[in-house]
């Protein structure tokens, strides 16, 4: 049973919906991604918070108070074999014939699954990855987790395509963040991270690391960070619940500082190890 849907646990292969789902047909809906740790759903208030505001910016009401979604979580954790997951949350507006406009009476696919959650290995931590830039050229609302990744998949395949890792957006000379994660920039021992916005999402490592810098006494600064900036830094990082903190050491082919991970980022992915050895699985 690794799988929900509208009520009912089953194998995923099992879980059927519509073709008339507004999520296929539209891609109306939203998403959330929770790392599971030692069978504890990390910072669960938090994902659910980021769903409500989802499922605000898109008008559609939460099917499920905080109380009942938790209930659901831990029911789909408690039904896994392992105890590492990644839970992947999913609710779109429903079943109905196609029509832009809100259909009426119709219940959200409330739809969940989980996955052996895989973070990078240590020797890629070590090595770091390379990214590419491009124009942010995604809606105003990136602060909505919406299921229509279109503007985030075409962006971050220019990455594949190039073998790196992910691609960094630059919205009218600033950051705004990876096709699917947060990035950060270190320049003299200051870590720089762009201000959330409506042009962002704001991710929960993105959080974590930014509470850590204040925790071990980090210089940091929350700002608009200008494209030559990033062009010009220390240490690129991109950050997500899945690749945790990792190093960018190469963008747009041309080496970030040393061409190595850097003793930020080395640092704070240790912290993060150990505040996920010592909080997130406690
Ligand atoms: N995405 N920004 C974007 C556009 C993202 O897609 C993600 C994560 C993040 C980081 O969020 P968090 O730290 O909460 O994982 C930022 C997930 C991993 C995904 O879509 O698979």
């Amino acid at each position: 049973m690794n799988a929900y849907l509208n009520g009912q646990f089953l194998p995923l292969a099992d879980a059927k919906v519509s073709v008339l789902d507004r999520g296929f047909v539209f891609g109306d809906g939203v998403y959330e991604l929770i790392p599971v740790y030692s069978k504890k759903p990390f910072r669960l208030d938090d994902h659910l918070r980021r769903l409500q505001a989802s499922l605000d910016g898109i008008r559609l009401v939460n099917p499920h108070g905080t109380a009942e979604w938790r209930d659901l979580i831990l029911r789909m954790i408690d039904q896994q074999d392992g105890d590492d997951h990644s839970l992947y949350i999913q609710v779109t507006r429903g079943v109905a014939p196609r029509d832009h406009a809100f259909p009426q009476g119709v219940p959200p696919t409330v739809f969940m699954y989980a996955q052996p959650l895989v973070t990078a290995a240590p020797a890629q931590k070590a090595a770091g990855v390379c990214a590419v830039t491009a124009v942010d050229n995604r809606w105003l609302r990136c602060n909505i987790k919406a299921i229509s990744l279109l503007a985030n998949i075409l962006l971050r395949q220019q990455a594949v395509d190039a073998e790196c890792a992910e691609t960094v957006m630059l919205r009218d000379g600033f950051l705004t963040e990876g096709a699917a994660s947060n990035i950060f920039v270190v320049k003299n021992g200051v870590l720089l991270a762009p201000p959330p916005s409506h042009l962002m999402l704001t991710g929960i490592t993105y959080d974590v690391v930014l509470e850590l810098a204040a925790a071990h006494d980090i210089p940091h600064e929350v700002r608009p960070i200008a494209e030559a900036e990033v062009r010009s830094a220390d240490e690129v990082w991109m950050t997500s619940s899945t690749k945790e903190i990792m190093a960018i050491v190469e963008l747009d082919g041309v080496p970030v500082g040393a061409g190595v991970p850097g003793p930020l980022a080395r640092r704070m992915d240790g912290l993060y190890q150990t505040f996920k050895r010592e909080v997130m699985r406690a």
